[in-house]
């Protein structure tokens, strides 16, 4: 068995033309205010960003989402939106939300934006005005106001919960009896989608920035919005399972969201070449996930599911399969997420314990790189988090100071929040900030990240960076990666997954999630490997543990 020599670099290699971009394209999401700082005030900015697509084009991916970067109180990280229409000064303007247009097109990325549309900041002109008013006017016929039980209102409207912790429900200040509805932070009022005036309005949104010219929106919680008619007590849940994202009962999920995507799908398909959607809907099951995947809606939905199996072949193995039956059911191509700004880095999650206090990252990295390789070469389209190709670990240890996450606050501490995967991308440098700004990060680095800074992992053919370098160039040159057909096959070992991409040159993708050395009859040339493999003396493959490996089969 020989390697293939593979280039470095990517940029120079075209995006397959051959079939709807969105299908299989591999996406890099980019968290503005920690991804670089242009002009020192420790805060990443669009400028910042601009500055570094190059990088983005070299790494080999296909499009970028920036999450929010519209004008905040930052109350929860920009998604408290005051203005959908506008840049927040302290990120830039929408003149260099232009200019990333441009640049990214130019450098053949795609490009989405977030588009929030459950709730406003209450600093949104609209909550401002509604608060104005007395409970029953048309200003806060935008948002719920709702009279609260027992003789006075002084009971909540019912028993939902904010996902963030604590109940849903604020007292409107001013008028005793009357509270209004957050699923999330007290600071974002939701929107009543009852009310014609926010369709409208959202739709001069989604027109603003596709006449710009981005490509497509991520919807932050799409299966939301409705909320059943009457707004009637939910299930009664363990908080911490309303904070893990499980949410279920008459506040999500609701058919009538539907119609809402099937509108805003009229709108994407009003554009030459059409625009598109990716919906962030945290439902039960990949059912009830790709509904959202019909084909008069979205275009695709973040695959939670997978970013939620654990380190074990059978379980990894079920949820492709069923992500790829109930998608294709739909027509839609399955997604593949492992990591964005709300959930512990993966190197950390997939970390073994070696004791009580003391994680192995060296291990929970293996795992992770692993972990994503294998989704890279699965059909459909995949996620990566701004990092992710670093394998930056989730930082831990940040001092409850600097804590700026609502579910911190929210629940007193006793959740520590979001803030460990949003710590700023080390750039360069031996020590803090690492070249993401010249002042001060706004979270505070680890003194430890020197030789995982892009730089270092550069000049490193055997770093994670060079890594997903070599996968995205590999997936990006082979006709059977990304969409299309998948095969199980059978490596001989219940905790090695085997997957065949068919075709004229076919891959196959070994997994091993076991404890050990595993052997398997093989023939061909190793395109990638995670960790180390070699031949045993009768010509079969030994994969090590927590290692993926593609090969070119003969
Ligand atoms: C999902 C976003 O990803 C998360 O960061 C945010 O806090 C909630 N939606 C509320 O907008
Ligand atoms: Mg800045």
């Amino acid at each position: 068995m020989t390697e293939l020599p593979v280039r470095e670099g990517n940029a120079d290699i075209p995006p397959r033309e051959v079939r709807d971009w969105w299908r299989d394209a591999v996406v890099y999401q980019i968290y503005p205010r920690s991804f670089a700082d242009s002009d020192g005030d420790g805060l990443g900015d669009l400028p910042g960003i601009r500055s570094r697509l190059p990088y983005l084009a070299q790494l080999g991916v296909d499009a970028i989402w920036l999450s929010p970067f519209y004008p905040s109180p930052l109350l929860d990280g920009g998604y408290d939106v005051i203005d959908p229409r506008d840049v927040d000064p302290r990120l830039g303007t929408v003149d260099d939300l232009r200019g990333i247009v441009a640049d990214s097109h130019e450098l053949g990325l795609r490009v989405f934006v977030d588009v929030v549309p459950n709730h406003f900041s209450w600093e949104h002109p609209w909550f401002k005005a509604a608060l104005a008013t007395a409970p029953g006017s048309p200003e806060w016929d935008r948002f719920h106001a709702v009279r609260g039980k027992g003789p006075e209102g002084e009971l909540p409207p019912n028993n939902w919960h904010s996902a963030f912790g604590g109940p849903a429900w604020t007292p409107i200040p001013g008028h005793a009896g009357w509270w209004y509805l957050h699923l999330f932070d007290t600071s974002q009022p939701d929107l009543n989608w009852a009310n014609r005036e926010i369709h409208e309005d959202f739709q001069r949104t989604l027109r603003f920035w596709f006449d710009l010219g981005v490509d497509g929106f991520r919807i932050d919680v799409a299966h939301s919005l409705v909320k059943a008619e009457g707004l009637p007590d939910g299930p009664v849940v363990d908080e911490d399972e309303v904070m893990a994202g499980s949410e279920r009962g008459p506040a999500w999920d609701q058919p009538g969201v539907h119609d809402v995507w099937r509108e805003w799908r009229r709108v994407a398909d009003s554009y030459d070449p059409p625009r598109v959607f990716v919906g962030e809907a945290w439902v039960a099951t990949t059912e009830a996930q790709a509904a959202y995947t019909r084909p008069d809606e979205l275009h695709t939905t973040f695959n939670f599911h997978f970013l939620r199996a654990f380190w074990d072949a059978t379980v990894i193995r079920d949820v492709i399969g069923t992500s790829l039956l109930t998608s294709s059911a739909v027509g839609a191509p399955p997604t593949w997420v492992l990591s964005n700004h709300d959930v512990w880095r993966p190197v950390t999650r997939f970390a073994p314990w070696r004791d009580a206090h003391t994680m192995d990252i060296a291990t929970g990295r293996r795992r992770a790189v692993a972990m994503s390789m294998l989704s890279l070469a699965l059909p459909g389209s995949a996620y990566l988090y701004q990092g992710e190709e670093l394998g930056l670990p989730e930082v831990v240890d940040l001092p409850d100071e600097v804590r700026q996450d609502p579910t911190f606050f929210r629940t007193e501490g006793r959740v520590k929040g979001r803030d460990g995967c949003r710590v700023p991308i080390p750039w360069s440098g031996d020590a803090p900030p690492y070249g993401f700004t010249t002042g001060t990060p706004w979270l505070p680095q680890p003194a430890d990240w020197a030789g995982l800074t892009a730089e270092a992992q550069e000049a490193d053919d055997s770093s994670t960076l060079a890594l997903y370098r070599r996968a995205l160039r590999v997936r990006r040159e082979s006709p059977v990666l990304g969409d299309g057909e998948l095969i199980w096959r059978e490596s001989g070992h219940d905790d090695v997954l085997a997957v065949e991409r068919p075709g004229e040159r076919p891959i196959l993708v070994l997994l091993n999630t076991g404890d050990g050395d595993r052997a398997v009859a093989v023939d061909g040339e190793v395109l990638l490997h995670t960790g180390e493999v070699s031949l045993d003396p009768d010509g079969a493959l030994v994969i090590a543990p927590d290692t993926c490996c593609w090969i070119a089969l003969a």
